[in-house]
């Protein structure tokens, strides 16, 4: 009933691993699959290792999570080693995320993995907690942005597709996911961590996470997200890997309704563990029973209608 084809992947489920959370071994991917998730998503990498902010940098709060990781990851070689592991031991899906401090280094990491096939390149181009190292993030600009897919899907080729990894910041999403969709992207991934923000400790009297700041993530942006997924189905024809907030099998449909293939959950993962997977599929596998959906298709985009 869940089973959902991407490209060429075959997945169990259409519920993806995001990007950040337990995605830096083979181990820990494979095990997560085998708890109801239809594909996992590496933590993004770059080419040199990275060791990103300082601790406390994961700041768990009521609706959500504020991090300021800062992109920290052991670099590309030490991440193609892994991929290859993972590979060696399962065909299921695996997406690789890929970041650069540069325009060219995005096609310097992309070289690097795409012998490995990966069943998709996703293209971080919005994370919100590196504004202090790096400025403004590329996917706040079309020019950049376009530049970036260009590169990427040169290099992907036609056999591995390329999901534009956006978030709500900028000009707008639906113009980024167009210029996204002009410049050769496959998919795009809505969205990524928002903000930042801050929360502050009311006895110390100062900001609680070292970076002061961070992107916050979890039931707090359910609604921007939905409203992104939302934005991103009528500006294009590609497919949505919608990504935020999802905690219930409630918000995945709410996913789905807005126009979404495939669901990402991070949030929900870190805090209550990888059996959340399997709690989305029943919800879901429970409102197709009842509404006599077959597929995920029968009701994917119905709230544009
Ligand atoms: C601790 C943490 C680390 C993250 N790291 C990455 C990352 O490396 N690359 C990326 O594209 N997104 C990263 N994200 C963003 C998530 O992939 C996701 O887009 C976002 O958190 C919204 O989904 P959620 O509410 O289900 O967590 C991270 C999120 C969290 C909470």
């Amino acid at each position: 009933m869940l089973k959902t084809r991407f490209f060429k992947a075959e997945l169990e489920t259409p519920f993806v691993l995001a990007s950040g959370i337990l995605g830096l071994t083979a181990s820990s991917m494979i095990r997560v699959l085998d708890f109801g998730c239809g594909a996992v998503t590496t933590k993004s990498f770059n080419m040199e290792w990275r060791k990103g902010h300082k601790a406390p940098s994961i700041l768990p709060f009521e609706n959500g999570l504020l991090n300021a990781v800062g992109l920290s990851n052991p670099g590309a070689d030490e991440m193609v080693r892994e991929i290859s592991q993972f590979k060696s031991r399962t065909n299921r899906p695996l997406f690789a995320s890929i970041f650069g401090r540069t325009i060219d280094e995005f096609g310097q990491v992309a070289e690097k993995i795409v012998g490995l096939q990966p069943d998709l390149i996703e293209v971080n181009v919005s994370c919100p907690n590196v504004r202090s190292e790096f400025g403004r993030p590329f996917g706040d600009s079309p020019q950049d942005t376009a530049a970036i897919t260009r590169l990427v899907k040169n290099i992907a080729g036609s056999h591995i597709p390329v999901s534009m990894k956006l978030g709500p910041h900028g000009p707008g999403i639906g113009l980024m996911a167009k210029a996204c969709e002009d410049n050769g992207a496959d998919a795009i991934t809505a969205i990524n961590t928002v903000g930042p923000g801050m929360l502050i400790d009311i006895d110390v009297r100062k900001p609680i996470l070292a970076n002061k700041t961070g992107g916050v993530s979890g039931p707090a942006i359910l609604p921007i997200a939905v409203k992104s997924v939302y934005e991103v189905y009528q500006a294009v024809k590609i497919p949505i890997i919608g990504t935020g907030g999802v905690t219930t099998a409630a918000d995945a449909i709410q996913m789905i309704l807005a126009g979404a293939s495939l669901v990402g959950v991070g949030t929900a993962v870190y805090e209550r563990g990888i059996e959340v997977f399997h709690e989305l599929a029943a919800g879901i596998e429970n409102y197709m029973t009842t509404y006599g959906f077959k597929t995920i298709e029968d009701f994917r985009g119905l709230a544009h209608e």
